[in-house]
């Protein structure tokens, strides 16, 4: 009952925003300076929680800007959207990633030696949306930093109950959160996403994960960030990442899921890019 009283709460909230669907956008993350956010991207309607729960998850700056989530994959990998490090590619020097810290602004520091994101990525569809970041050093493995497991195979996981993190804004004007949030959300075919959204938007490399009524989604600055299964607080090595924060129209509204990319798809390229 609470929970769904919290939900009704929150649809209130996201009734308030003005309807019609925006242009499809990659899920930028609002800058902390204050600078206009190019699109939406935070946690809404979930909770905070603590690093320990979610050691896989890191904080990504730029130019000294916190503006995007990832998760580890190896000691010296992290796995992010290509919208995150989109015409900068080329400047690993001018990314660095945290690790180890439910803030997003503390933990420990790691410089970028490379970026890859993958040649197919588009910024218009933001399709093929990931990236992987090749550290200078590789991060320590304890209670606040580990890697996550990738999922492989053929399963669509339609009907699974996905559980995303990060550092995003809690509504789609909102300020980023200071604190780690997660939220739980329903992952759903690719079939009923086209239903939702028009056919022709979700391709085979997405997923779609969200509620018919809105209330709980990523939002800006989750961009990058980890949708995992099997999510469990007292072992949070059980969690088996299926999806990368990707895109939305605007954050937790009605009819409109978030979109996240589809690892199982793009593991090919993420293995060869490791
Ligand atoms: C965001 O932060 C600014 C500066 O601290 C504050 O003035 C503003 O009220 C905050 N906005 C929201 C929606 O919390
Ligand atoms: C998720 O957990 C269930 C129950 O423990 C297990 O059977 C299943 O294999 C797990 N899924 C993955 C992808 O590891």
């Amino acid at each position: 009952m609470t929970l769904l009283i919290a939900f009704a709460l929150v649809c209130v909230a996201a009734a308030d925003l003005q309807g019609g669907l925006n242009p499809g956008r990659p899920r930028w993350p609002r800058l902390p300076e204050g600078v206009k956010p190019m699109d939406d991207s935070k946690i809404v309607g979930g909770a905070t929680t603590t690093i320990d729960k979610f050691p896989y998850q890191v904080a990504m700056y730029k130019d000294g800007n916190f503006i995007c989530g990832g998760e580890l994959i190896r000691t010296n990998v992290v796995l992010t959207a290509a919208h995150c490090v989109h015409r900068y590619e080329n400047s690993p020097s001018r990314f660095e990633i945290r690790v180890g810290s439910t803030t997003y602004s503390g933990g420990t520091r790691h410089r970028v030696s490379r970026v890859n994101k993958h040649s197919s990525y588009n910024s218009y569809t933001t399709d093929y949306d990931v990236a992987t970041m090749i550290l200078s050093s590789s991060v320590s493995i304890n209670t606040y930093t580990q890697l996550v497991t990738m999922a492989s195979g053929g399963s669509s996981y339609s009907g699974y109950t996905g559980t995303v993190s990060g550092w995003g804004t809690t509504s789609e004007d909102g300020n980023i959160s200071r604190n780690l949030r997660y939220v739980n959300v329903a992952i759903m075919s690719n079939v009923q996403c086209a239903d939702v959204l028009g056919s022709g938007v979700i391709t085979n490399r997405m997923m779609c994960a969200g509620y018919p009524d809105g209330g709980k989604d990523a939002c800006q600055g989750d961009s990058g960030g980890p949708l995992v299964i099997n999510h469990s607080m007292s072992n949070p090595s059980n969690s088996v990442l299926v999806g990368i924060v990707s895109w939305g129209y605007g954050c937790a509204r009605p009819q409109s899921p978030g979109i996240y990319s589809r690892v199982t798809v793009l593991r090919g390229w993420i293995d060869a890019y490791s």
